[in-house]
Order: structure tokens, then C-alpha cells, then sequence
């Protein structure tokens, strides 16, 4: 049985969407190269590419922006984002950016040398971006039950200790500026991560001398998981949860695209003075003065505002919620996806769906191209196209084991029959996937090339 939940709000202000033809559809998606990047959003009726900047801030989201101080310096926001900080995360230093990968770059800019590696469970990709950009190794040591797609494990995010251990000691920690964990982990299904794996994973660093940092832009999704499924947290708050998570970090960035809702916005935050010196250079370089790190101040205020939205209970239970039903009745309709359902994205398992396309002929991007062609609706692969790259030491093409394609849900955006809508598009993809071929790549960027590569039809 899946179960709907109802809103913890009401509509206010509507955007329309229309539906243009199956004709109209295969144009445009031919003509986009078979990238859904390369789309016009108003060619596209559900859109799911990412949950990164595509929710619905509130009313009183929308009342801040009118009291955003645009002072070059020493903004009244600031101060008030500060506050919110302060309370929400404890850390001694803190700076805006304008989106989580800016503060990757800054992280890597001040922190990571040629040769350097920094593992993590799992880095999505701009952070890979950014440590290969420096010339580091990313290094993904999540733990079996997270590349298992029908593994029930609730922690399926967790690092797995052994292989941490085992790395750091073969790599030596000089070689390791910093290790990081990713709550949840989006490139391996949205999955949280416990706290007592949180806690194992900082004391682990720490007995080697590595700082740790927290990659947390869905950090109030996966505190909630914890209320919900780990020992002895039911009755905590979200805040009591994130304040334990937190407290065992060195350091910690967020896309506050993601569980802060807003439409832009990011920070990087450490407990270290010389470290903060360093990030408030390159800061001022790159983003702009300490105070608004390349966001207008009105933009500090709607992060201020939703960073308090984005921890209400009510508020995470509809998200959760929301999520689980898309993946139950994907599930009831027989697609497979990485189960449980994870916080922010159902992710449809496109190796399973279609065993015939090898993973050089991207399994996910023919899924992905289906589901456009058949409803208008984007969702983002996530396998090949995204992740494979050449070995470092044979030039040997290495796969990621998983061929997905997510579906990841704006907050505050679509209701039930978006979704209802949806499954009935992906059930009759399911239907035809023996007729799916693969496809080639006939361009592609060196560094993300998700983003901009072209595709062609094999055969
Ligand atoms: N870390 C994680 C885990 C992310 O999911 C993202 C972005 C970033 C960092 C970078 O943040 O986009 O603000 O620069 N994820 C988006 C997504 C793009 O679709 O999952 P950003």
C-alpha cells in the first residue's frame, strides 16, 4: 500500500507547465543530442534532472527577500545568517558561497596537492570535479549493502570502516589533507548515513590525524532518517540530531540548494582560524568579500529562513513521505530502484531494467531518453555517462558498479498527480524495454561531462 502524504501547506502563487507532443518530443531530444541537459525547460512537463534549486521557497522566504541588506560589507543579513548558523551548526568560522561546488573548489584550492586523495563514502561528482581539477584522487569507500540495490540495510550511505581503515593506513595520512562523509549520499541512491557510523567514521579520521569534513546539503533529510531509524533517537529533535552530527566535524560545506531551500546559495564552514584565513583569500579571489561570498544579501536572508524551514519535522515527514510513495508504486508497478526509497530522489536501477545495453552503451541515458520521449519528463542518469573514467595507472575505462537514473523530487513543487502521471509513463517504458537500444557518445568534455555531452543511437 502506498500511502499519499498531505501537504503541511497550501498552493499560493501556480507556474503553468504544458505538455507538447510525442512528435514534438522526439525533435527536440534529437536535437539536444540525446542530452536532457541540453533541453528547453519548457519542453519538459515533470522535472526531476535534480532537486538542486528547484523548490518553493515560502511566503516568509519571499517576505525576507525584502529586508535583504545589500551592503557590500558587514550586511545586517550576514550577521543574521551568522545567528542561524551559529545554532544550527556550531562552528567557529563560517562563509557563503554561491553554491556548494564553490565551496568544493575553495576546500580543494586550500587543501588538496597533486597526488593527494580524499576519500569519502561516496562524492557526487562536482566534488570529484573539483579534487581531480587539483590534481587528487577521490576515493569512494561506502559500504557493500550501498552498491546493493535491493539490500534493506536503513544506513545503506555508511562508510565502511574497514576499507577507511585499510586505505589511510596504505596511503599514509600525509597523503590525505582531509576525509569527508556525504549526508545522504546522493551518488549512491539518496541513502543517509547513521550517526553511530557518523561518530565511527570521525574517530577513525581523527586517530590519524585527518580532518573531517561533512558534505551536507541534504544533512536535515538524513537527521530525520536518523529520528526515524536508529536506536535512541526518536525523541530528538532534527536540531538535537544535527547538533550531534555536527559537533564531530572539522569542517563541513553545503549546497543550500538542496535542504535549505533556496533557489541559490551555499557555505563552507571550519573550526580551524588558519584554515578560515585561507578560505577567506581565496574566498574574496574567486566568490567576493567574506560577508556575501557571491550571493546578494537578500539571497543570505532566504537561506537564514530556510535552513529553519528546511529542519521542521512536518515539514521532512511530507518529504519522506513524499519520496517513498513515488518509489512504492514504482516498485508495485515491478521497475526496479534502489531500495529502501532514499531522502530526496527515487532512482530507477536502469542495469537491471535493460541487461541487454552493456554499460560502454549507457543503459541509464536510453532509460533517461525513454521516459522524455514517452511523458516529457527528465530525470538524470547516473552511471556510465556520469562516472566511468580511464584508470590512472592502465588508461583502462573503469565502470561505477551501478547503471541509475535518478528521479529527484523538488521540494514544495509537484503533488500526487504529478507523481500518478509519472508512473504511468514509467510503467509503460517498462513495458517496451527489450526495443530500447543503446547509445554512443559522440562528444565529450574531459571534467563533468555529463553536463554537455552528445549522444547518437547505436545502430
Ligand atoms: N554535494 C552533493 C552531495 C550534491 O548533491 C551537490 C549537488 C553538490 C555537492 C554541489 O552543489 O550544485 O550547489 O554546486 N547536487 C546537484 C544534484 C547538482 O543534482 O544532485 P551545487
Amino acid at each position: 500500500m502506498s500511502n499519499y502524504p498531505v501537504e503541511p501547506f497550501r498552493i499560493k502563487m501556480t507556474e503553468p507547465i504544458r505538455l507538447i507532443s510525442r512528435d514534438q518530443r522526439l525533435k527536440a531530444i534529437q536535437k539536444a543530442g540525446y542530452n536532457l541537459f541540453a533541453l528547453k525547460a519548457e519542453d519538459i512537463f515533470i522535472d526531476l534532472l535534480t532537486d538542486s534549486g528547484t523548490g518553493a521557497m515560502s511566503q516568509a522566504q519571499w517576505g525576507a527577500l525584502m529586508v535583504g541588506d545589500e551592503s557590500y560589507a558587514g550586511a545586517r543579513s550576514y550577521f543574521r545568517l551568522a545567528d542561524t548558523m551559529q545554532k544550527i551548526f556550531g562552528f567557529e568560522h563560517f562563509v557563503p558561497t554561491h553554491q556548494g561546488r564553490a565551496a568544493e573548489n575553495i576546500v580543494s584550492a586550500v587543501m588538496v596537492k597533486e597526488g593527494d586523495s580524499i576519500p569519502s563514502n561516496m562524492h557526487f561528482d562536482t566534488t570529484e570535479g573539483n579534487i581531480r581539477a587539483r590534481h587528487g584522487i577521490p576515493v569512494n569507500l561506502v559500504i557493500d549493502e550501498g552498491l546493493d540495490p535491493r539490500s534493506q540495510f536503513l544506513f545503506k550511505g555508511n562508510m565502511d570502516l574497514a576499507k577507511l581503515e585499510d586505505f589511510i593506513k596504505r596511503t599514509g595520512s600525509a597523503h590525505i589533507p582531509f576525509g569527508a562523509i556525504t549526508i545522504t549520499n546522493n551518488a549512491g541512491g539518496g541513502q543517509p548515513v547513521s550517526l553511530e557510523n557518523i561518530r565511527q567514521v570521525s574517530a577513525m579520521y581523527h586517530k590519524y590525524k585527518i580532518p573531517f569534513f561533512i558534505d551536507s546539503c541534504r544533512f536535515a533529510e538524513n537527521c530525520y532518517f536518523i529520528k526515524l531509524r536508529e536506536k535512541g533517537y526518536a525523541s530528538k529533535s532534527v536540531l538535537d540530531i544535527a547538533h550531534e552530527v555536527f559537533a564531530l566535524a572539522d569542517g563541513a560545506w553545503m549546497s543550500a540548494k538542496k535542504d535549505a531551500l533556496v533557489n541559490i546559495g551555499g557555505w563552507l564552514a571550519v573550526r580551524d582560524s588558519k584554515l578560515h584565513q585561507k578560505i577567506c583569500e581565496e574566498l574574496i579571489l574567486r566568490e567576493g568579500f567574506t560577508t556575501y561570498g557571491g550571493l546578494a544579501g537578500r539571497d543570505l536572508e532566504a537561506m537564514s529562513v530556510g535552513l529553519w524551514e528546511g529542519i521542521d519535522e512536518d515539514y521532512l515527514k511530507y518529504r519522506i513521505e513524499q519520496t517513498a510513495y513515488l518509489g512504492n508504486r514504482l516498485l508495485e508497478c515491478g521497475i526496479p530502484i534502489i531500495e529502501p526509497p532514499g531522502g530526496h530522489a527515487v532512482y530507477l536501477d536502469a542495469g537491471s531494467l535493460l541487461p541487454h545495453i552493456p554499460p560502454e552503451q549507457f543503459p541509464g541515458q536510453a532509460l533517461v531518453v525513454a521516459l522524455y520521449i514517452e511523458g516529457a519528463i527528465r530525470g538524470v542518469e547516473i552511471g556510465s555517462v556520469m562516472f566511468a573514467h580511464p584508470d590512472p595507472v592502465t588508461n583502462k575505462v573503469v565502470h561505477p558498479k551501478l547503471q541509475l537514473v535518478r528521479l529527484a523530487i523538488p521540494r514544495r513543487v509537484y503533488t500526487q498527480a504529478h507523481f500518478d502521471y509519472l508512473v504511468d509513463v514509467a510503467r509503460k517504458v517498462a513495458e517496451n524495454c527489450a526495443s530500447l537500444g543503446g547509445y554512443r557518445m559522440t562528444f565529450a568534455p574531459e571534467l563533468l561531462r555529463h553536463f554537455t555531452a552528445k549522444f547518437a543511437p547505436v545502430g
